[in-house]
C-alpha cells in the first residue's frame, strides 16, 4: 500500500494537550508494561484464582510466538462464578435478561446462574463431552447461550458459537472444521418481527458436512418449536430437569491456561472463516485488567455490552469479561431502534442502571437516524450511566459527536480485532481519560506495541499512513494460533511483516501517540459492525451458472457504514435477464453466507476493469461507487471500462462524484 503523510485536514486533531495526556496515568502505566511486560501481567494475574501458578509467565519457546502463563492451571467458570459464589456475590445479579422480542425480563443472580451451569455441563457430561472436546454452539440471545458457554469452560470442553443470522453452509463450514461432538442450538432466534427457525439450518448443516455431531441439544422456545430426529437430538429442557431431579451438577474441571477456551470462525479473505483459538488463563488477566483499568468499571456495578454472543465482543464484554469482574451482565435480546423504538437503548440502560454502554457505531447511527432529536431520551434517568464505549468499526466523528451531546458522557471510541479477544487501543477511562480525538480511538494498551509499517516493514514517522502491525509478542488473551492450522496462522499474520502480527488494518499514529484506524488492507469490510470477507461472496457470484466473472466492493452506507456490491459479468448466451441473474444472485448469497451479509446489490456490467496484467481494480471501483476522488491507474488496460462502471452505478443512482 503507498503511505500518505497526514495533514491538517486530518480528523480531530485540535482537542488534545499535553497537560491532560498527563493527568492521566496512562503514561505511566504503559511504560510500566514497556519496561518490564512479564511484571506488569505477572501483577494483572494477581487478580484470578489460579489452581496451579504458572512456572513462566511468558515463555517465548513455547507455541509460535510465545506463551503466556506456562505450567499454570485455573478455570475459567470458577472464576466467572464460583468464586463470586463462595465470596460474598451469591445474590447479587449476574445477568439480566432483557427481551423485547418476547417481552421477558429475567434476573440470575450468581449463585442461580453457578447452578444453571453446573447442572449443564452435568448433562453435558452424560453425553460424553470431556476436556478438550469441542462443542458448536448455534443460539440466540438467551441466557442458555450464556449457560452453555460457562458449562463448557466448567469441563474444559472448547466452545464454539457460531452467529445466528449465517446460513446452513457457514454452520456447515465450522462444524467440519471444529468436529463438535455435540451441538447446543434452540429452535429459533427472533429477529423484530421476524421468527428464524434455526433447526432446519442446523440440519441443512449437518447434512452438508462430513463431521456429524453425537448429540444435538435443542432449546424448544414457543414461537417456533422444532422437530427433533430420533436418536440424535434430546430435548434442553428435558434433560436439565432430569439432572436436576438427580442431584446433578458438574465441577469444574483444571485446564492448562494454555489451552483452549473456544474456536470463534472469523471472516478471513476466503470463503474459508480461520478458527481463532482463544487460551485459557491470560485471556482472564487481560479480560479482568480491561474491565477496571480501559472500562472503569468495579465489581458489583452493572455492565451493558449490546452485542451478540456470537461475536468476539459477545464473548469478551457480554460473558467472560464482566463476570470475572463480579459485574451484573445485561443479556438484550433486541435491536437498538424497532424492538419498540429508537429509545430501547435508554430504556434498558435507564431500567439495569447501566454504568456503561458497549455497542457498534451503526448502532447509535439507527437511533440517529429515526430520532434525530433524541426526543425519547426524555423522561429516562440515566445519572448511573458514565461512557459509551464504541467498535467494530470506525467511530465516524458526526455519530462520536451526535451521541456527546445527547448522553453528555464520555464516547470512547476503541479498536480490536476477533484474534485480539479484547481492545487494542482505547481511552482507558480507568487509568484517568485521556482527552479524545474524533476519528482516533486514542492510544495503545499495555501489551501492544502498535507500529506503523510501510511496504517493506520499516516503522514510518509520526503522521504517516501504512499498514498497522504489532511487534510480537502479542500480549495475554490474543490468539496463539487458528484452530489446527498454525501454518496459516504463520502465513496470514506474521510472515508479511517478520516479527510483528500484521493487522490488516491501515492508519496512521499522530504526533501524541493516538492511533488513527482508517481501513483494511484485505478484502475484508465491514458492513453494521459485522465482519464480512468480500472474497467470501465473489465465490458465492462465481458459482452460479450464468455468471462469468465477478468483482464485490463495499460501498459507503449512512447506516451500516458499508455494504456489499457485486459487478458481475455474464456468460455469452445467457439466455436469463440481467435483472433476473441479478435477483438470484441476491438470493444465493443469503442462503449461503446468510442475512447477516446484507447483499442486496448486485449489478450486471459488460466488462470489469482490470490491470494490464489481469488484476481487477476493486480500490478504483469503490472510489467511483463511493462518489471519491479518483485518478486514473498507469497499469489499466482499458480507461473506458471505468466510465462503464460509472454508468452502471449511476443508473442505480449511485457513484455521483463529491
Ligand atoms: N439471526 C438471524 N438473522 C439475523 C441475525 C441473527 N442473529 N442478526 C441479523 N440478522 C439478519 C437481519 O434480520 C437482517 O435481515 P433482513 O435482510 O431480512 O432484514 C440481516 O441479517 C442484516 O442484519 P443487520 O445488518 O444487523 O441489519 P438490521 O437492518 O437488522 O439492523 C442495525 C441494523 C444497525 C440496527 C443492526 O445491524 C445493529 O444493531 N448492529 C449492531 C451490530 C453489533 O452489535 N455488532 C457487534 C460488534 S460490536
Ligand atoms: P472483528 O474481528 O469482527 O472485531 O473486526 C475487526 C475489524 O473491525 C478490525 O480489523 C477493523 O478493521 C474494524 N474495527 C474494529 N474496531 C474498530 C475501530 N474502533 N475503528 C476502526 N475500525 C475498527
Amino acid at each position: 500500500m503507498t503511505t500518505t503523510r497526514m495533514t491538517s485536514e486530518t480528523p480531530g486533531t485540535a482537542a488534545a494537550g499535553h497537560d491532560a495526556l498527563q493527568r492521566s496515568r496512562y503514561g505511566e502505566v504503559y511504560a510500566r508494561w514497556r519496561s518490564d511486560p512479564e511484571w506488569f501481567w505477572e501483577e494483572a494475574a494477581r487478580d484470578i484464582d489460579w489452581i496451579k501458578p504458572a512456572d513462566r509467565i511468558f515463555d517465548p519457546a513455547s507455541g509460535i510466538f510465545g506463551r503466556w502463563f506456562v505450567g499454570a492451571e485455573c478455570n475459567v467458570c470458577y472464576n466467572a462464578l464460583d468464586r463470586h459464589v463462595e465470596r460474598g456475590r451469591a445474590g447479587q445479579a449476574a445477568l439480566i435478561y432483557d427481551s423485547p422480542v418476547t417481552g421477558t425480563i429475567r434476573t440470575f443472580t450468581y449463585h442461580e446462574l453457578r447452578d444453571e451451569v453446573a447442572t449443564l455441563a452435568a448433562v453435558l457430561q452424560d453425553m460424553g463431552v470431556a476436556k478438550g472436546d469441542r462443542v458448536i454452539l448455534y443460539m440466540p440471545m438467551i441466557p442458555e447461550a450464556v449457560f452453555a458457554m460457562l458449562a463448557c469452560a466448567r469441563i474444559g470442553a472448547i466452545h464454539s458459537v457460531v452467529f445466528g443470522g449465517f446460513a446452513a453452509r457457514e454452520l456447515a463450514t465450522r462444524l467440519e472444521d471444529a468436529a463438535p461432538k455435540v451441538v447446543l442450538s434452540a429452535s429459533c432466534g427472533i429477529e423484530a418481527a421476524r421468527v428464524v427457525p434455526y433447526k432446519p439450518l442446523l440440519d441443512e448443516a449437518i447434512s452438508l458436512s462430513s463431521h456429524k455431531p453425537e448429540t444435538c441439544l435443542i432449546y424448544q422456545r414457543p414461537q417456533a418449536e422444532a422437530r427433533l430426529a430420533e436418536g440424535r437430538d434430546r430435548d434442553w429442557a428435558a434433560a436439565v430437569t432430569d439432572a436436576r431431579k438427580a442431584g446433578r451438577m458438574a465441577p469444574c474441571v483444571p485446564v492448562a491456561a494454555t489451552d483452549p477456551l473456544y474456536v470463534l470462525y472469523t471472516s478471513g479473505t476466503t470463503g474459508r472463516p480461520k478458527g481463532v483459538v482463544r487460551d485459557t488463563g491470560g485471556y482472564m488477566v487481560a479480560l479482568k485488567w480491561s474491565m477496571k483499568n480501559l472500562y472503569g468499571v468495579d465489581p458489583g456495578e452493572v455492565y451493558w455490552c449490546a452485542s451478540d454472543v456470537g461475536w468476539v465482543v459477545g464473548h469478551s464484554y457480554i460473558v467472560y469479561g464482566p463476570l470475572l469482574h463480579g459485574c451484573t451482565t445485561i443479556l438484550y435480546e433486541g435491536k437498538p431502534v424497532g424492538t419498540p423504538d429508537a429509545g430501547a437503548f435508554w430504556r434498558v440502560a435507564s431500567e439495569h442502571k447501566a454504568v456503561v454502554l458497549f455497542t457498534a457505531p451503526t448502532a447509535f447511527r439507527a437511533i440517529k437516524k429515526e430520532d434525530p432529536d433524541a426526543r425519547l431520551l426524555q423522561g429516562y434517568d440515566l445519572s448511573e450511566f458514565r461512557a459509551l464505549f464504541l467498535a467494530g468499526e470506525r467511530a465516524d466523528p458526526d455519530t462520536v459527536q451526535w451521541a456527546e451531546r445527547i448522553l453528555g458522557v464520555p464516547i470512547v471510541d476503541h479498536w480490536w480485532q476477533t484474534e485480539t479477544g479484547w481492545p487494542i487501543a482505547g481511552n482507558p477511562l480507568g487509568l484517568g481519560a485521556l482527552p479524545i480525538k474524533y476519528g482516533s480511538p486514542t492510544v495503545p494498551m499495555p501489551g501492544y506495541d502498535v507500529q506503523v509499517l510501510d511496504e517493506g516493514g520499516k516503522p514510518l514517522p509520526a503522521d504517516t499512513m501504512g499498514s498497522i502491525a504489532i511487534k510480537l509478542p502479542l500480549p495475554p488473551g490474543c490468539l496463539p494460533t487458528l484452530w489446527h492450522a498454525d501454518e496459516r496462522f504463520r502465513e496470514a499474520y506474521l510472515t508479511t511483516y517478520p516479527g510483528y502480527y500484521n493487522t490488516s488494518d491501515a492508519g496512521f499514529i499522530d504526533g501524541d501517540g493516538y492511533v488513527y484506524i482508517m481501513g483494511r488492507t484485505d478484502d475484508i469490510i465491514n458492513v453494521a459492525g459485522h465482519r464480512l470477507s468480500t472474497g467470501g461472496m465473489e465465490e458465492v457470484l462465481a458459482s452460479h451458472p450464468a455468471v462469468a466473472e465477478c468483482a464485490v466492493i463495499g460501498v459507503k452506507d449512512s447506516l451500516k457504514g458499508e455494504v456489499p456490491c457485486g459487478f458481475v459479468v455474464l456468460k455469452a448466451g445467457v439466455a436469463q435477464s440481467p435483472a433476473a441473474v441479478e435477483t438470484e444472485l441476491v438470493g444465493l448469497v443469503r442462503e449461503r453466507i446468510g442475512p447477516v451479509a446484507a447483499f442486496k446489490l448486485a449489478i450486471t456490467v459488460g466488462r470489469l476493469p482490470k490491470t494490464r496484467s489481469g488484476k481487477i481494480l476493486r480500490g478504483t471501483m469503490k472510489k467511483i461507487a463511493d462518489g471519491e476522488t479518483w485518478t486514473m491507474p498507469a497499469t489499466i488496460d482499458d480507461p473506458v471500462i471505468l466510465d462503464e462502471i460509472g454508468d452502471a452505478l449511476r443508473r442505480r443512482g449511485m457513484g455521483e462524484g463529491p
